[in-house]
């Protein structure tokens, strides 16, 4: 059977090129699951491996997408059958194994979720990988005992997917909120999701020379890294956590030992592609439950078509220009 695919091949110049092509579902990947994708996200990893990053995805032809939500055609494993709504986020989908840019996906059932009942595909996927990586990044750091009470937690990035939901779910959760962020015209939006304060990006970018900083949050979801990581650890208050999620600016950290030593802060990270499905099922059951944003959703997403991914937003991502989360409509609703 035909379908459409997002496909990313390399030209003997080493140059890359991105079309949308039918491909048939016997050229997959091997795996026990078939799905007929509904929806797809777009992600700032989705932009690299749709540009030729080979870090990222190591051959090419290549259909990115690391998030796909949608309706199981075919599965050779007793946990699900023909008809069930289901999610994938990270493992390898997109990365060096066909994802959600194309109609239909093949994948281990190991990688596959039930859809979080109370919840819409679409809106699973306006989650999707950045609403996981925000999830376990807050997580994590409640796992070291924080807590409202702590102090104000710092979000870098923060118009961005991962950004815009750990505003959301930081604030739902009772957190007093810094967005960091470099659109001076997204106030308005970041106090909508939740922010208490909005500033600029020089906030976190110090220069001082200094090991250690007044301390003013007691913790930070930082997307961006480099100087603004360091700022973060600098800066914050005893006790407190740093969670690195992303390299926007920069993947270097020249740090010293000086807040782990001196303040106690720890720096955490989050790997979201490889988290266990014991944490996502955990995430996923917050997110029905004590994290529920569901009414913040629309506000994050815009919708667009496969053709508008390719022509605009792949390119938008990779400028830092994306408010909020891209959901790609990929096949027609069930
Ligand atoms: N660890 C994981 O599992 C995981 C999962 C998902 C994403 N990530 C990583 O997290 C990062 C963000 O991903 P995303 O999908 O949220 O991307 P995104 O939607 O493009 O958001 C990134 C945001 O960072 C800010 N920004 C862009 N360039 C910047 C720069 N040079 N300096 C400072 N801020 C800059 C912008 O927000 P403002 O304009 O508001 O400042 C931008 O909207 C990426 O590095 C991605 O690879 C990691």
């Amino acid at each position: 059977m035909p379908f459409r695919a997002l496909w990313i091949t390399e030209t003997a110049d080493g140059k890359f090129e991105r079309n949308i092509i039918e491909r048939v579902i016997d050229d997959l990947p091997p795996g026990e699951v078939v799905i007929r994708v509904q929806y797809s996200s777009l992600n700032y990893k989705d932009a690299l491996s749709a540009t030729g990053n080979k870090g990222i995805t190591r051959k090419f032809p290549h259909t990115p997408g690391i998030d796909a939500a949608g309706v199981v055609e075919i599965s050779r494993n007793e946990r699900f059958a023909t008809g069930d709504e289901v999610i994938i986020t990270g493992y390898d989908l997109g990365m060096n194994t066909c994802g959600g840019f194309g109609e239909f996906i093949r994948v281990p059932a190991a990688w596959v979720v039930r859809k979080p009942e109370g919840y819409t595909l679409k809106e699973c996927m306006i989650l999707g990988t950045a609403g996981v990586t925000a999830a376990i990044g807050l997580h994590k750091m409640e796992m070291l005992g924080m807590q409202p009470s702590q102090g104000p937690i710092v979000v870098t990035g923060a118009t961005g997917g991962v950004g815009s939901l750990a505003v959301a779910i930081l604030a739902k959760a009772g957190y007093e909120v810094i967005a960091v962020s470099g659109k001076s015209h997204a106030q308005e939006y970041l106090q909508y999701l939740g922010a208490l304060r909005v500033e600029d990006r020089e906030f976190v970018n110090d220069h001082s020379g200094k090991a250690l900083l007044r301390p003013q949050w007691a913790g930070a979801i930082d997307t961006v890294g480099g100087n603004t990581l360091l700022t973060l650890l600098k800066g914050c208050m005893t006790e407190g956590a740093v969670v690195s999620t992303g390299l926007v600016s920069s993947p270097k950290l020249d740090a010293t030992v000086y807040p782990f030593i001196l303040n106690g802060v720890s720096l955490l990270g989050v790997g979201s592609a490889e988290t266990p499905m014991t944490t996502r099922l955990l995430i996923w059951d917050k997110f029905r439950d004590i994290w529920n944003i569901r009414d913040k959703l629309n506000a994050i997403a815009k919708e667009v078509t496969l053709e508008e991914l390719n022509f605009t937003y792949i390119d938008a991502i990779l400028q830092g220009k994306i408010m909020g989360r891209v959901v790609v409509k990929i096949g027609a609703d069930k």
